[in-house]
This record gives structure tokens, C-alpha cells and sequence, in this order.
């Protein structure tokens, strides 16, 4: 009898909240900005590790609609971090099948950043390995305004019913439409907060929370949250019965 590899069950969608740059480099007597280096050399790695891994979405969040409000210097050198990734890692993501998006106010952004953005996600529209999608000026509280916004212009113009604004129409309203279901939120440096990142979406999203910062999360810690995800039960608010019977079916 052959006894069948038990099948990891990976989530679809994955999100991070990559946080704590800049107490790495705090804790090293660096200035902040080395930290956000080094973060940029782990979402090289983790981007690799994901596609080898075999998720379908890994969403980043970079850069928060909150985070414009920090000193204009720190600010700038992220933006330029930001280019110099999408110019690097372009030969990278385009030679692994994996397609580029974001979410967020992208009208924010520098030109700089536009032009190597805007061609990178051109270039890599019709990949199919992965979507890697990052979260640029995002805001959580802002997507949802946004969404709302689509939907009464809709209902305005008489194109949609409002009878018909429910939590699919709503769902498709949102610039994460075009991804998976999000299955899982991690977050770096022991905080234990949302900090404004895709609050609709991580409605039943597993969340794991882990002490490492950002510049030292590597693949195997990555792993050990799948792992995590494996060994945790999903009810979406049915009992453990209900579940059980229905995994049997
Ligand atoms: C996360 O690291 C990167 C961004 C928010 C852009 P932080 O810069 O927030 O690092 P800490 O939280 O100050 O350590
Ligand atoms: C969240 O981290 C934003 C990103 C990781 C890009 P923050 O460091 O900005 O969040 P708070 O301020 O600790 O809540
Ligand atoms: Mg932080």
C-alpha cells in the first residue's frame, strides 16, 4: 500500500507587515535608514522563498499612508530604496514568473519611483508564479473609503442598484479584488497591532505575531508560520463539528 505525502496545506495569500527596521539599526548605534537596507535585502529573500514555496500571493506591506507623516529625509531614502528594489530585482521577478501589483495611493508617489514601477508592472502582467503585490502609501481605513466611494458613484450614476451593495460588490470594489483570499498576516518586531493594513481583508486571516524584526527574518522563520498555519483550525464562525464534518466530505 502506498501511503500518499501528507500535502502541506499552504495559504493562498500570505501578507506581511514587515516592521522594525529601525530598531535593528537602533539597537546596533546605526542610523535608521541602514536598517531599511537591510529590510530590503529580507524581501529579496522572502520574495524568493515565497515563489519556491509555492504561494499564490504574497502582499508586502512598504509603506503606510501613515508613514508619509515621518521626517522628510527618512522618507526620501525609503522612496529611493523603493526604485532601487524594482530596478535590481526586475530580472529577478520577471525570470521566476512572478507578477508585480500594489495597492494604495500610488498618485503619492515620486516619479522616480513611477517610471520603474509602472514598467515593471507591465513587464510582468501576464506572469502567472506568483502575484507580489506591495502596499504602497496603503492605508486600510483609506482602501475602504475608496471602495465606498466606487460604489455611490455607481449607484449614482444608476449603473448599480443599491440593493446590490453587499459584501461581494464590496469585496470586487476593493483594489485587492484581484487577489486570493488572504489567509495569513504576519507581522515582525513584537508588535501585536494591524497598524491600518488590509482591515477588510484580514476579516478571518490567521494572524501570527513573532519578536524577530524585520532585517532577521529569514525563510526558515517564514516556514515555521506556515507551520503555524497548518496546525491552527479555520471556523469562520461554525463550530469544531461543523468543520470536521465538512472536511471529511
Ligand atoms: C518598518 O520598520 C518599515 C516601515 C514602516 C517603512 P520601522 O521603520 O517602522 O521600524 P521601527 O518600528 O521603528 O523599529
Ligand atoms: C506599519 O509599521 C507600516 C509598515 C510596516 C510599512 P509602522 O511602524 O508604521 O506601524 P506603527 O506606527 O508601529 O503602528
Ligand atoms: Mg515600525
Amino acid at each position: 500500500m502506498v501511503i500518499a505525502e501528507p500535502v502541506m496545506q499552504l495559504p493562498r495569500h500570505v501578507a506581511i507587515i514587515m516592521d522594525g527596521n529601525g530598531r535593528w539599526a537602533k539597537r546596533r548605534g546605526l542610523p535608521r535608514i541602514e536598517g531599511h537596507r537591510r529590510g530590503a535585502d529580507t524581501v529579496r529573500e522572502i520574495v524568493r522563498s515565497s515563489r519556491e514555496i509555492g504561494l499564490k500571493a504574497l502582499t508586502l506591506y512598504a509603506f503606510s499612508s501613515q508613514n508619509w507623516s515621518r521626517p522628510m529625509a527618512e522618507v526620501h531614502t525609503l522612496m529611493e530604496l523603493l526604485r532601487d528594489y524594482l530596478v535590481n530585482e526586475r530580472t529577478e521577478i520577471l525570470e521566476n514568473n512572478i507578477r508585480l501589483t500594489t495597492i494604495g495611493d500610488e498618485s503619492r508617489l515620486p516619479d522616480f519611483v513611477h517610471g520603474p514601477l509602472n514598467e515593471l508592472k507591465t513587464a510582468s502582467a501576464g506572469n502567472t508564479g506568483m502575484i507580489l503585490c506591495l502596499a504602497l502609501s496603503y492605508g486600510g481605513r483609506e482602501a475602504i473609503v475608496d471602495a465606498a466611494k466606487r460604489l455611490a458613484e455607481q449607484v449614482q450614476s444608476g449603473s448599480m442598484r443599491l440593493q446590490d451593495v453587499n459584501l461581494l460588490s464590496f469585496s470586487e470594489a476593493l483594489a485587492t479584488s484581484m487577489l486570493p483570499e488572504l489567509d495569513m498576516v504576519i507581522r515582525t518586531s513584537g508588535e501585536e497591532r494591524l497598524s491600518n493594513f488590509l482591515l477588510w481583508e484580514s476579516a478571518y486571516a490567521e494572524l501570527y505575531f513573532t519578536e524577530t524584526l524585520w532585517p532577521e527574518f529569514t525563510r526558515a522563520e517564514l516556514q515555521a508560520a506556515l507551520q503555524s498555519f497548518q496546525g491552527r483550525e479555520r471556523r469562520f464562525g461554525l463550530t469544531s463539528e461543523q468543520v470536521r464534518l465538512r472536511a471529511t466530505k
